[in-house]
């Protein structure tokens, strides 16, 4: 077998078979197929895709080339939930204490933020002295004994996925159905879950732009799960505007604070309360050993009651201070967020205008951030965890003229007038408010 012809095989819409691709896996791991080679078979893939069957056996392979967790021993269901990635998007750190305080465990590795994106692991790491990336022994210890734990992708957790994550990144082909469906699923399925829920987001500030896409690798990443044997649903939502009020890493540990006190703008409280719902019906089935698709979407909203309660009861809360304090962070920055270091700088942002908000688009939104420094460019750059964004205004919000829609946190000012401009065009305000449009678009079960 030469990698040559497969690639071939791929430019001409082929498809490749189990030994072909446990093929070239195995021998790009193994040195003896060069990145470049590699690069052009992932540039087939990006525009002719995978069949189900391929992208089924890549997901294995890639999830095989690293250690899987085994929480057997663990009693009761282990539920993850993930999101493909937006622009203020902080519900899984609300979500994992949260469904944790309910008894339902949650094992969560989760990723950095690249690009307009955020990630759950630069947002905790704000936290001082908080650790992402623990062994995977006190991970499951810290599952096993408060019911939650967040941790970075280590080196041994889908080896392949790493390596191939960081070439598609250099090559313009992360934007690719079945890769992306493989990367996400390949490291959840190493957590020894047992039930998962997907957030996929489609707008301006997600990797999938239109519905379609969305439904497509939804679907996708459904069939993996299922055929995996852990019970997987996906939720579509809404990514056109930010998520919630904040932007940048400790900006969103303050929202998550003042959210698992029960302060939560009515868009992520209704993100995480359905999410949520959907874990614990996912658990529940778990528990049952019944199939997700045998109960209706109208059983999941009595959840979200459940839910409210465990937040308002200050369950929630108190599994988010068990859950600094296991993973090494200061406990008291959730009583006192002052604690979590914030920017030097702040600037108001104005826009000469007097209206309803139409849009505030999350992809120049969360441009804007990273130009303040809170995200990167590249892979392994570093970030500045204190820059941010408050938004003042969501849309549907009145404005004044010359009145803050947005307040800019920053350090260093480099592309402050860049992100200030950037912002802005991404902002509209109309004569009229705009119509209401849903959040929570689809689910796939
Ligand atoms: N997140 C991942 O983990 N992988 C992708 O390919 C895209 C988003």
């Amino acid at each position: 077998m030469r990698a040559y012809d497969l690639i071939k095989k791929k430019r001409d819409r082929t498809e490749l078979s189990k030994e072909e691709l446990t093929f070239l896996i195995t021998k790009y791991l193994s040195n003896e197929i060069p990145d470049y080679q590699m690069s052009s078979f992932l540039m087939a893939v990006y525009f002719n895709g995978m069949t189900d069957n391929e992208t089924l056996v890549l997901t294995e392979l890639m999830l095989n080339s690293g250690s899987k967790l085994n929480l057997s021993d663990i009693s009761g269901p282990k539920v993850d939930k993930h999101s493909t990635g937006g622009v203020g998007d902080k519900t899984s750190i609300i979500l994992a204490p949260l469904i944790a305080s309910t008894n339902v465990k949650v094992p969560m590795i989760a990723g950095r933020g690249l690009g307009h994106t955020g990630g759950t692991i630069d947002k905790l790491e704000s936290i001082p002295n908080f650790r992402t990336n623990i062994s995977l022994q006190e991970f499951k210890e810290n599952v096993k004994n408060i019911g939650l734990s967040i941790i970075s992708q280590t080196d041994e957790i889908a080896t392949a996925d790493k390596r191939l994550y960081s070439l598609r990144d250099v090559t313009a082909t992360v934007e690719s159905i079945p890769l992306i469906a493989a990367s996400i699923m390949s490291k959840k399925l190493s957590e020894g879950i047992d039930g998962l829920v997907l957030d996929v987001k489609v707008g301006s500030g997600a990797f999938m732009k239109t519905i379609e896409d969305a439904r497509m690798l939804a679907k996708t990443m459904v069939n993996i799960g299922n055929s995996m044997e852990v019970k997987t649903i996906a939720i579509i939502t809404d990514m056109n505007q930010p998520l919630g009020r904040t932007i940048g890493n400790s900006l969103e540990i303050k929202e998550c604070i003042s959210a698992l006190r029960g302060k939560m703008p009515d868009d992520l409280k209704e993100v995480v309360l359905t999410l949520g719902s959907w874990m614990l019906y996912v658990a529940d089935c778990v528990a049952d050993g019944i199939s997700v698709s045998r109960l209706s979407e109208q059983s999941v909203i009595r959840y979200k009651s459940e839910l409210m309660d465990f937040i308002e009861k200050g369950e929630a809360f108190k599994k988010f201070v068990e859950f600094i304090d296991a993973q090494y962070g200061d406990p008291e920055v959730a009583f006192r967020p002052g604690l979590i270091p914030s920017a030097e700088k702040k600037k108001h942002i104005t826009i000469p205008a007097k209206g309803y908000i139409s849009k505030i688009d999350a992809e120049k939104t969360g441009i804007a951030s990273m130009l303040l420094g809170a995200g990167r460019s590249r892979y392994g750059e570093d970030i500045d965890r204190s820059a941010g964004i408050i938004l003042n205004k969501k849309v549907g919000d009145l404005i004044n003229h010359n009145e803050p829609v947005a307040m800019f946190h920053y350090n260093i000012e480099n592309h402050l007038k860049e992100a200030e401009d950037i912002f802005i065009s991404g902002v509209q305000v109309d004569e009229l408010p705009p119509d209401k449009k849903p959040l929570i678009l689809d689910s796939i079960i």
